[in-house]
């Protein structure tokens, strides 16, 4: 494994951070049971991951603080989230601080290194920022959590207007954003800036639906092309990612994913999200893999650079995160 510094936490971190999230939820998400979730956070331990995702509305706190037994409690970067619904007022306070009381409960700790509020739109960043962090940062002080963090809300903030306000703000130590290789434009608009101000970052969404299921790639190359936002022969190829795959290049377009994301300047941490033990170790071998090859980037860039929004399912079909 490899390890990063997560921006001004100062945490070590491994560039490959477990998500317990996503369509996946550690196998709950896919039929798997609760050993066999524990299990796989356990396999991800044993290969040197360190960072663990979770959030309340997952559903998997339990899993990871039955995983985190067998392990030094400061071994492991433990992140959660809470997720508050907008225009709460003053409550929205109470709400958090709850909802950090309860993860510390189901987590079986007693201090999270990261607690993120979860997918934060636009319109609701003004609370998060006013009411809700100064009540977790009295939280903070009792050492309950030891950085605050904040999540976007992918599809329905594909431009990253949050975090542009958030990571300038110095609320928030890390912020976890979305950028994958039709949907780049965390470059320019996120990426600077969090270098700037040393926010460390969680990139989610490096792989999805899109780059897992050739089926959502095709659909999403047929809409693009229909709107002309991309030429014609992408939607018409058999394989329109093809020119990834080769003796220098990627060996499959999941691969290929997270080694484009993994190697882009100014990501910290690539969460990946699975259920499947053989896909939790090729995934950490992806994410060790040297970068793309400069002229699949360049095509890469070519090709999509201009896209936005491609590609961010929400879960179930919602859009809350
Ligand atoms: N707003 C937010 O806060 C927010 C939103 C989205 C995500 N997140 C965080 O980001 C994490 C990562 O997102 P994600 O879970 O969508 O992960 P991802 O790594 O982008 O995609 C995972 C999907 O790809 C499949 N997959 C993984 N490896 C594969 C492989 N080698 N071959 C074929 N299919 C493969 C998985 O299914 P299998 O189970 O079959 O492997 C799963 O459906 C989440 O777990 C969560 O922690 C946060």
């Amino acid at each position: 494994m490899e390890y990063v510094t997560l921006g001004r936490t100062g945490l070590k971190v491994s560039v490959a951070g477990l998500g317990c999230g996503g369509f996946s939820r550690l196998g709950l998400g896919t039929g798997k049971s609760t050993a066999e979730a524990v299990a796989l956070v356990r396999q991800a331990l044993d290969l040197g991951v360190n960072l663990l995702d979770t959030a309340a509305a997952y559903g998997t706190e339990g899993v990871v603080g039955e995983a985190i037994k067998s392990v030094p409690r400061d071994g492991v970067v433990i992140a959660t989230k809470a997720w508050i619904p907008r225009g709460e007022g003053r409550r929205a306070a109470e709400r958090a601080v709850e909802g950090l009381d309860n993860s510390l409960r189901r987590l079986g700790t007693d201090y999270v290194d990261l607690f993120q509020l979860h997918g934060v739109a636009p319109e609701a960043y003004e609370q998060a920022r006013e009411v809700i962090a100064p009540a977790l940062m009295k939280e903070q002080a009792k050492g309950k959590l030891r950085h605050l963090g904040v999540t976007e809300t992918a599809s329905d903030d594909p431009e990253h207007e949050m975090l542009q306000r958030a990571v300038e703000d110095g609320a928030w130590d890390v912020v976890m954003v979305a950028f994958h290789m039709m949907h780049q434009n965390a470059r320019e608009a996120v990426f600077p800036l969090t270098r700037q101000y040393r926010v460390g970052t969680l990139l989610m969404f490096a792989v999805r639906n899109i780059f897992s299921r050739p089926e959502r790639l095709a659909a999403a190359l047929r809409e693009l092309t229909a709107r002309r936002e991309l030429p014609r022969w992408l939607a018409d190829a058999p394989n329109p990612l093809g020119f990834l795959l080769h003796e220098a290049g990627a060996s499959n377009i999941t691969e290929a994913a997270y080694r484009f994301a993994r190697h882009e300047p100014g990501v910290d941490v690539v969460l990946f999200g699975t259920g499947d033990p053989d896909h939790l170790r090729t995934n950490i071998a992806s994410l060790l893999a040297p970068p793309l090859p400069l002229a699949d980037r360049l095509t890469l860039a070519k090709l999509f650079g201009r896209l936005s929004g491609v590609g961010l399912d929400p879960p179930w079909g919602v859009s809350s995160p």
